[in-house]
């Protein structure tokens, strides 16, 4: 069997998704000790900034026994316009998996289609398929499962709200995305996801996050929208998840973020750092699946 990448959460089938949280939850236990990346290297390449992606990848492939690079794109001949399909195959002579996190998803495809060794989208405009994994463990962890629970996503229809609709897609699970308009997600992926799950797109985030199991947002403005910051802020002026609207999701409702966020906008203080909050989970469970993404696609 050839290489295989993992550029959206739809590449995966569900038992896939199963096993890979089976694995990462062994990691997370400390009942693995393999290491399977022994001698090789991921090498990491990043346009856009990152915390969480880039330390939970260098870490995890350090624990897996294996290197991890860091390229900044700023660095690499890449930005001075060296062709992505030559830095691939490039690449692909001396490492043994790709990471890389960019803006156009087309990008990603095209470094897939020329690497000889397995791909990682580790975000792009489109989507962010590491994080919605890493949440969707964060979620089986804390509720058990996410069969028959009700998602809501509150705010941009962003990068994240996509693997979101993909997760819904493969997954099942109920999604509503409460977005202003304008600011939906992809149409493509909703129609997708619409006929495997029931997913709802609304302007009203009330309706969207009422009785929900898992309440989640991201920032107004992604990496790469820094100039339409102003613009966002008034789009998006009540589309914060505070207390109130928290009180609307079931009792027992966690509140979700990838992070970083953006305190007194998309969310409120005391919900980020209140009891209902699993993101500091959700950023260590980063760590457990990617591990577990490692072993799979490279070991
Ligand atoms: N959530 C996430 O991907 O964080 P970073 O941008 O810090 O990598
Ligand atoms: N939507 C955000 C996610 C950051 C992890 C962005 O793309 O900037």
């Amino acid at each position: 069997m050839g290489k295989r990448d993992f550029l959206t959460i739809t590449d995966f089938s569900r038992d896939e998704i199963v096993r890979l949280f089976d694995l990462a939850a062994r990691m997370k236990a400390g009942s693995y000790r393999e290491q399977p990346l022994r001698g090789k290297t991921l090498a990491m390449i990043f346009a856009k900034s990152s915390t969480r992606t880039r330390v939970s990848y260098e870490v995890g492939t350090y624990q897996l026994g294996g290197q991890a690079l860091f390229l900044s794109s700023r660095d690499i001949q890449l930005g001075r316009g060296e062709p992505i399909a030559d830095t691939a195959r490039v690449l692909s002579r001396y490492a043994h998996g790709i990471m890389i996190r960019t803006f156009a998803h087309a990008d990603v495809e095209e470094l897939a289609r020329h690497a000889s060794v397995p791909v990682i989208n580790g975000l792009t405009d489109a989507s962010h398929p590491c994080q919605v994994l890493a949440d969707l463990f964060t979620v089986r962890e804390a509720l058990g499962t996410w069969e028959g629970k009700v998602v809501a996503w509150v705010g941009d229809g962003n990068n994240m709200a996509n693997s979101w609709l993909g997760a819904a897609e493969r997954l099942g699970f109920e999604l509503r995305l409460a977005c202003p308009e304008g600011y939906e997600p992809d149409r493509g992926r909703f129609e997708r996801a619409k006929a495997n799950a029931t997913v709802v797109i609304t302007e009203d985030l009330e309706a969207a996050v009422e009785g929900a199991h898992v309440v989640n947002t991201d920032v107004w403005a992604s990496m790469g929208q820094e100039g339409e910051s102003e613009a966002r802020r008034q789009a998006f002026q009540g589309y914060t998840v505070d207390a109130a609207l928290m009180r609307r999701a079931d009792p027992a409702a966690i509140f979700l973020h990838c992070l970083p966020a953006h305190r007194g906008e998309e969310v409120s203080t005391d919900v980020i750092d209140g009891p209902r909050s699993r993101v500091w989970d959700q950023a260590e469970n980063r760590l457990h699946v990617q591990k577990a993404l490692l072993a799979t696609l490279m070991g």
